[in-house]
């Protein structure tokens, strides 16, 4: 990531440490869950460059159109209620050049173990906010006007996960 970096989903703020403070300025880390929230306040302040933490949810970002070189969103399109909306918002405020990096679990690309995710996912979201185990994130991101330019595959069986870099179409 690098400029004016986006966080949807911050959680905890796990990925703050991560921020290279020789290419990023700042990062807007938005989380709606309160609780989530207090726990990144104490990693926004050990952080290596400034974050400034806002409770909303990526449907309805708080942020002017094209302000943000770079948004970053890992395992967050699998809880999101509406993601086709999220990635609507993501695009709206990515600058034309803007790089979104994502990391998500996404649904498998064998039809068996598809259906095994589809009967599975009613239970798993219950038990894991909102986690679904079926969506084709990807799909959703393409449709919503977004490009992938970069993709690597690791991770396989129930929970294939992709790693990501999409620009504005
Ligand atoms: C599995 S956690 C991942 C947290 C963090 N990104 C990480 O990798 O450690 C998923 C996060 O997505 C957040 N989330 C769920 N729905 C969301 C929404 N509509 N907009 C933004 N974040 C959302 C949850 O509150 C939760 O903190």
């Amino acid at each position: 990531a690098q400029g004016h970096v986006l966080e949807v989903g911050a959680g905890t703020g796990l990925n703050f440490a991560y921020y290279d403070p020789r290419q990023v300025e700042c990062v807007e880390a938005i989380e709606p869950d309160p609780a989530m929230l207090r726990y990144a306040q104490r990693r926004q302040v050990q952080s290596a460059v400034p974050i400034h933490l806002h409770q909303a949810r990526v449907e309805e970002l708080p942020f002017p159109a094209a302000s943000f070189d770079s948004a970053v969103a890992t395992l967050v399109f699998c809880s999101v209620e509406e993601p086709a909306r999220g990635f609507a918002e993501i695009r709206r405020v990515l600058k034309p050049e803007g790089l979104l990096l994502l990391v998500e679990h996404i649904r498998a690309a064998s039809p068996r173990m598809a259906r095994l995710q589809d009967l599975l996912t009613p239970l798993v979201k219950r038990c894991a906010g909102n986690c679904h185990w079926n969506r084709a994130t990807l799909v959703t991101l393409t449709k919503a006007g977004l490009r992938v330019i970069s993709r690597r595959d690791e991770g396989r069986g129930l929970l294939p996960l992709v790693i990501v870099q999409a620009v504005k179409e």
